[in-house]
């Protein structure tokens, strides 16, 4: 047989969108692989931040994965399957590497998880695995824990700078409750979190909000998570805190965020609590122009002698209270001389209002950009140092799949795996048609095609460059074997398996 070359490279063609029975949201296909990322419904008014999105698909998703995706609608790196949050790149040893929760979710009205995080190389080799194991914890009574590896929940997997991570977890366990009108001898889920080497799961640090009701007192959260009927067994404890992130400040103190007491605490590395940020009474601040509810996701963004910003994901919103608040971003400046909040940035985007009532994110990005990620609602927006929104991208319809958190990241992805190929005879053309991708590959700029009729020996019959997650190339004639071969910067792997070609397309 001749060697033909590449007669036709056909971009764009390579996502087929389908819409399920149930009317869920539509997906991509690939016919050289399995993986069926949502559509996204981008919508850019200017430009973005450098880097790819991350997320995650939870509820009633198509695929529980998580997803590295290009603004141009291209997946980029897909995860196994898993019930899977809070997917990122983070560094360890001062390089980058992929985190995300991997185990179970509980779905509201708890809403925490018992899993593992793992840690994964720019070769998306699993090389860290940070889990809780001999903590003596007890799950939510209608759980059955017995094949439970670890005990580390969903809400938070944040790297230091010492390599060590910052996490938290939910026990269930008695607790009085009549001061609040429950029963003496009730249930709560404590909330807990805990700083861990990650290269050697020792735990430096951990801390209960249990072990400090004096200063976290449970009558100061019945406004906003009342009671009612909780507590009165294990398969309903009063999960009154419900820790959602951990951040430390320099001096080695923390500040974590509960969603119910909607309030920030600083924890003093002893234990106590050194402040309380309530975001309606204010606690130890006054408030000017800064109220929330509910929020997620509190981040030390600056921290000077003089200078402390704060910034959070607002909900508003949530199983307790919704519809009346919207959701938005806030940065705030913590004064702690004159003990007052003020505004420093507020980030929502009036055209477009969300009341997201579980979940989100707030990540600041190069040139003042901020990305959020909506959470119970399918959504990311980011914007511009205006505060204008840039892009929204919606993945799923709200109310059937959210994402824990999203991010944008810059990410170099070299997999050790091997590049996919398919290839089928197109015989009313008399052409070959020959796909093919390879899962996180980020530095593929083309890719050179073999085939022939025998296995052995295959012959190079032409170049395609890259155009997406898939390439699709048409070569000339019926081949019978096909193998491709991915070329880029700093690829020195990159053969696929020879494919036998289907007789029919
Ligand atoms: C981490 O756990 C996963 C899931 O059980 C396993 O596949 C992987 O090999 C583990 N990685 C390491 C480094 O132990
Ligand atoms: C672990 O917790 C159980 C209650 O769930 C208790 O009976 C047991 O004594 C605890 N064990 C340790 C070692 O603390
Ligand atoms: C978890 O709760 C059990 C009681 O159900 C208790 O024995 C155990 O000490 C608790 N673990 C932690 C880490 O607080
Ligand atoms: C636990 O308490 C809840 C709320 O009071 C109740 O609905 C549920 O039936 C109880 N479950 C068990 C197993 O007793
Ligand atoms: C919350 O309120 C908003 C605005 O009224 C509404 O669109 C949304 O469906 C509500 N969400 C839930 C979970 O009730
Ligand atoms: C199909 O294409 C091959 C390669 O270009 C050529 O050798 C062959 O004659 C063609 N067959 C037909 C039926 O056109």
């Amino acid at each position: 047989m001749r060697v033909s070359s590449i007669v036709s490279v056909l971009s764009g063609l390579h996502a087929t969108s389908c819409v399920a029975a149930d009317d869920s949201w539509p997906w991509q296909t690939y016919k050289s692989s399995a993986f069926e990322p949502p559509n996204l419904k981008i919508t850019k008014s200017g430009p973005t931040a450098p880097g790819y999105l991350f997320f995650d698909q939870s509820w009633d998703a198509h695929q529980y994965s998580v997803f590295m995706m290009s603004d141009e609608n291209e997946l980029i790196w897909q995860s196994p399957f898993g019930d899977l949050k809070d997917f990122r790149v983070q560094m360890l040893d001062g390089k980058p590497v992929l985190t995300y929760f991997n185990g179970i979710g509980i779905p509201e009205p708890f809403g925490w998880g018992y899993g593992i995080i793992q840690v994964f190389d720019q070769s998306y080799q699993s090389i860290y695995n940070v889990s809780l194991l001999c903590d003596n914890y007890t799950a939510v009574g209608t759980v059955d824990s017995s094949s439970f590896v670890s005990w580390l929940d969903i809400h938070e997997s944040t790297m230091t700078s010492d390599n060590t991570m910052l996490l938290t977890g939910y026990n269930v366990t008695r607790a009085d409750l009549s001061s609040v009108g429950g029963p003496k001898h009730g249930w709560i889920a404590d909330s807990l979190f805990y700083e861990i080497d990650v290269k050697t799961n020792d735990i430096l640090f951990r801390w209960s909000a249990k072990d400090h009701v004096d200063q976290i007192s449970l009558e100061d959260v019945q406004p906003f998570y009342p009671i009612n009927d909780w507590g009165y067994n294990s398969s309903a404890p009063y999960g009154y805190f419900h820790i959602n992130s951990v951040e430390k400040f320099q001096d080695g103190s923390f500040l974590i965020s509960s969603r119910y007491y909607c309030s920030l605490f600083k924890i003093a590395k002893d234990g106590t609590v050194d402040w309380t940020l309530q975001g309606q009474t204010g606690g130890d601040f006054s408030l000017d122009g800064v109220n929330f509810a509910y929020q997620h996701d509190a981040r030390i963004q600056e921290e000077t002698e003089d200078k402390l910003i704060i910034s959070i994901f607002d909900n508003a919103n949530s199983d307790v209270e919704n519809g009346t608040d919207h959701t938005e971003g806030i940065f705030m400046n913590v004064n702690m001389d004159k003990k007052k909040v003020t505004p420093f940035r507020l980030l929502d985007d009036s055209s477009d209002e969300i009341f997201s009532v579980s979940m989100g994110a707030v990540q600041a990005l190069p040139g003042d950009h901020v990305l959020i990620g909506y959470g119970s609602n399918p959504k990311f927006k980011e914007y511009n140092a205006d505060g204008s929104p840039v892009m929204t991208v919606q993945f799923g319809e709200d109310g059937v799949v959210s994402s824990y958190r999203a991010y944008r990241h810059p990410w170099v992805g070299i997999p050790n795996t091997a590049p996919d190929a398919f290839a089928c005879n197109d015989a009313s053309h008399n052409t070959t048609n020959v796909y093919m991708s390879w899962n996180g590959a980020t530095e593929v700029k083309e890719w050179k095609v073999f085939g022939g009729i025998t296995q052995s020996g295959l012959p190079p019959v032409g170049v395609a460059p890259k155009t997406g997650f898939e390439t699709r190339a048409s070569v000339k004639g019926g081949l019978k074997y096909v193998r491709v071969e991915a070329h880029g910067r700093g690829i020195t792997t990159g053969v696929s398996k020879t494919v036998h070609v289907q007789a029919q397309c």
